[in-house]
């Protein structure tokens, strides 16, 4: 066992006995485990008490003080609404939280004025983006979710939180849990993909590494599912516009990993900015009343996306901003992001006794009581001596080294071209190339360069550390990589590590890749890494074609031409149109944004001291045509599966380039055995087991993926859904047996014609396997 991985193992057992093991969050789903209490019911009364004596002796200002967020950077339209200094509404009336700043030293001078200086002495929460990591940074959250490992995303969360903590902040606007199914849309690299099993699972394991077992645990920081709800729908992927998704797709596919969120406590959701079925989110009574408080019992409070109050106006739902602030508030929605409206315009609402001072009390309350239950009022600041140290632990990158192990995924091996050999026997010198070959900062996506990322090992960088000496490596760019279309994130001060790179005439970029040519020729292999800069991902960062862009294409092909072996590297947050390279590229690595130690865990997945375990957590397209797609869509009239309606297209095949699911290992796996109780009850179980074997030549981890169909109902059911997986880990010959219990949570569904959840007594499939078209297969029965 080498140190890293003794590490890695500490850290995962030092983690099991301060929190207790995780229950496999795989087995569990949204919708059947039952609502976690944040501390012991003494504990809760108590604070309980503490909250309502507090709000008592509060003015009308204080209390819309506790329903605002402050911006902690400019901004004018706050500044109309509110005409005074962040400084004095801390002084005057406090604040629920500010926004975006994580320098200690200003947390602590910022929480002193409103602990020390304020008539009632609450505390700050401090909230920033921590999607991925504060200094650290993991891997993006797609990357995560391809790991299909909920422990190790736990333990990567943890750590996030711990950094975080250790500069100030105490509330993450993550877990972000949007299903998406549509490529195009930017965001898609912030979540777990297309699956509602997959995403509650990982959103659950993020939860709990964020918070820990409870709210309050020492350096842990509060979590915050968001979008809430639908956001990943928008119409043609594009970022902000509206969604429309009938109400049984929320609550089978939309919904459930917000639910899996609130059940592992997550004491904060956010809303989302576009319009739900014509009606704001962020004003929305449905999501924010009857879902969320009525049918989930949340409680916890809910924050608007930035700005969103102030933009009701916009969507055309409220009429002025005082409308938007009444019809946010009055939807559910306790806090208002950044805007102001709160401030300005909750007391003249009371005034006008359009609300009442019950109502805001209520949407207070559950903000006191969070800060109660975090310890705020007993510890309201950071210890900024403990920086450097926590930001620095160097178990932090190795367990970021071991993320990214677990996360790429290998679309492609042909003629089994990787690993590569480093020790310069067959391999001398090796081409690395590409405008992402030699980058930092775009490893990070865009939140890793919001936070204080420390350094970042560039792929390139990786591969040099890996084969030393032995193998001359050098290094072609190739063409720059912009937008056509510039994002209003460049050139901000806080969003400053994100930049295009510098614009280039037609020929300088004709030329960039007769360099790289005749670089790839001279070496014995040619590693080319192409994909996205971080601008090209995440907010405001839609498209509407998913080719290689900025002339990557041509630098593919070109380099292809050259006759040397070529590896294809993906730096991305969304699947790419490769079609040409997935016939042509002998071999294809995801990497997707992989972090702080991209680089390292990249090379020793392309030398072979790790073997690519990741799993797509969605269907890669063939072109851009086919979004939005997903695995898990309906069985109708003329199935694809008919030799006579192969395709719903007559000019591509309708399936998918790789399945849902997929991903190669450098070893192999084969699944037989497959046993299942062939009945049950509608209210009983079904047990399910399998074996795997590794059938290759290297220890590997496969992942077991379960996948069901109904075949009849009071509703049309998926052609397959996941509802089951595990990692397994297994030296080669190996055999392990997996097991599986099929419960209410995961054979019930919505019915949209019995407008309630159901379990069907009726006849299903069930396939065990290595991804979404595993073959081996039983049956089931349910009855009455
Ligand atoms: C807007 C984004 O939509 C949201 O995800 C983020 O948390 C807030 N800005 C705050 O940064």
């Amino acid at each position: 066992m080498n140190l890293a991985r003794t590490r890695w193992v500490y850290f995962s057992i030092a983690l099991i006995i301060l929190f207790g093991r995780p229950d496999q969050a795989a087995g569990q789903t949204a919708t059947t485990r039952p609502a976690r209490s944040w501390t012991n019911p003494l504990t809760e009364a108590l604070i309980r008490d503490k909250a309502t004596s507090l709000l008592r002796q509060m003015t009308l200002e204080e209390k819309v003080a506790q329903l605002s967020q402050l911006p902690g950077t400019d901004d004018d339209e706050f500044k109309e609404n509110v005409q005074q200094s962040m400084d004095e509404v801390l002084r005057q009336f406090g604040a629920g939280s500010i926004l975006w700043i994580s320098d200690p030293k200003e947390i602590n001078r910022l929480q002193h004025v409103a602990v020390e200086q304020s008539r009632l002495h609450i505390p700050v929460l401090f909230g920033l983006d921590v999607i991925h990591g504060y200094h650290t940074i993991f891997p993006a959250p797609i990357a995560m979710a391809s790991s299909w490992d909920t422990e190790m995303v736990e333990a990567a969360q943890a750590v996030a939180a711990q950094e975080s903590r250790a500069v100030g902040i105490q509330w993450t606007f993550a877990p972000m849990v949007d299903i998406a199914r549509d490529a195009r849309w930017g965001r898609m690299v912030e979540g777990a993909g297309e699956d509602p099993y997959l995403g509650a699972a990982m959103a659950r394991a993020q939860v709990l590494g964020f918070q820990g077992q409870q709210l309050g645990a020492p350096d842990r920081v509060l979590a915050c599912a968001k979008h809430f709800a639908g956001y990943g729908a928008a119409d043609g992927g594009r970022d902000y516009d509206s969604s429309y998704i009938p109400e049984e797709q929320m609550w089978n596919t939309y919904l459930p990993p917000f639910k899996a969120a609130v059940d592992a406590g997550a004491g904060s959701l956010m809303s989302a900015y576009m319009d739900l079925n014509d009606v704001p989110a962020s004003g929305n009574p449905w999501l924010l009343h009857d879902v969320l408080r009525d049918a989930w019992k949340f409680q916890g409070f809910v924050v608007s996306d930035a700005f969103a109050v102030r933009s009701l106006r916009i969507h055309g739902y409220a009429r002025d901003p005082q409308d938007a602030a009444h019809k946010a508030f009055t939807a559910g929605l306790n806090m208002d992001m950044a805007s102001g409206t709160y401030l300005k315009y909750l007391p003249i609402e009371l005034q006008q006794k359009r609300i009442s001072m019950q109502q805001i009390d209520d949407a207070v309350l559950p903000i006191l009581e969070t800060k109660f239950r975090m310890g705020l009022f007993e510890h309201p600041y950071v210890d900024e001596s403990r920086r450097e140290q926590t930001l620095n632990d160097p178990a932090h990158q190795e367990i970021a080294r071991k993320t990214v192990q677990r996360s790429v995924v290998l679309l492609r091996n042909q003629g089994g071209l990787l690993p590569l050999d480093k020790a310069g026997k067959t391999i001398h010198s090796i081409a690395v190339i590409g405008p992402l070959g030699d980058a930092q900062a775009d490893l990070l996506s865009m939140w890793g360069a919001l936070t204080k990322p420390g350094p970042t090992i560039s792929i390139l960088q990786g591969i040099q550390a890996k084969v030393g000496s032995t193998v001359r490596v050098a290094f072609a760019h190739g063409p720059n990589l912009r937008r056509d279309i510039p994002s209003p994130f460049e050139g901000i001060e806080l969003t400053a590590m994100m930049k295009e790179q510098p614009a280039q005439t037609a020929q300088e970029t004709h030329q960039s890749i007769a360099d790289a040519v005749t670089l790839a020729r001279q070496s014995d292999v040619a590693i080319l890494v192409l994909g996205e800069i971080d601008l090209m991902s995440g907010e405001y960062a839609s498209r509407s074609s998913l080719k290689l862009s900025n002339g990557q294409e041509d630098l593919l092909e070109a380099v292809s031409a050259a006759g040397k072996p070529v590896v294809l590297v993906l730096v991305n947050g969304r699947p790419l149109d490769i079609s040409w390279a997935a016939e042509h590229v002998p071999a294809i690595l995801e990497a997707w944004y992989p972090g702080s130690q991209g680089g390292n865990g990249i090379a020793d997945i392309l030398f072979g001291d790790a073997n690519p375990s990741g799993h797509l957590p969605v269907s890669w397209p063939r072109s851009t045509g086919q979004l939005p797609l997903y695995y898990n869509h309906n069985l109708t009239q003329n199935p694809e599966t008919s030799p006579d309606f192969k395709s719903r297209y007559w000019d591509l095949l309708s399936s998918p380039l790789y399945p849902f699911g997929y991903g190669l290992s450098y070893t192999t796996f084969a699944f037989d055995n497959l046993k299942v109780s062939p009945t049950a009850r509608t209210g009983g179980t079904i047990e399910v087991s399998a074996d795997v074997t590794n059938t290759g030549g290297r220890a590997g981890d496969a992942v077991v993926q379960l996948y069901i169909h109904q075949r009849a109902g009071s509703a049309s059911r998926p052609v397959r859904q996941l509802k089951g997986f595990e990692r397994v880990a297994l030296e080669p010959g190996a055999k392990r047996t997996v097991h599986f219990t099929l419960g209410k949570g995961e054979l019930q569904f919505w019915s949209p014609t019995e407008k309630k959840w159901v379990v069907e007594p009726e006849q299903f499939d069930i396939w065990l396997g290595g991804d979404s078209t595993a073959a081996l297969h039983a049956e089931f029965r349910l009855t009455e």
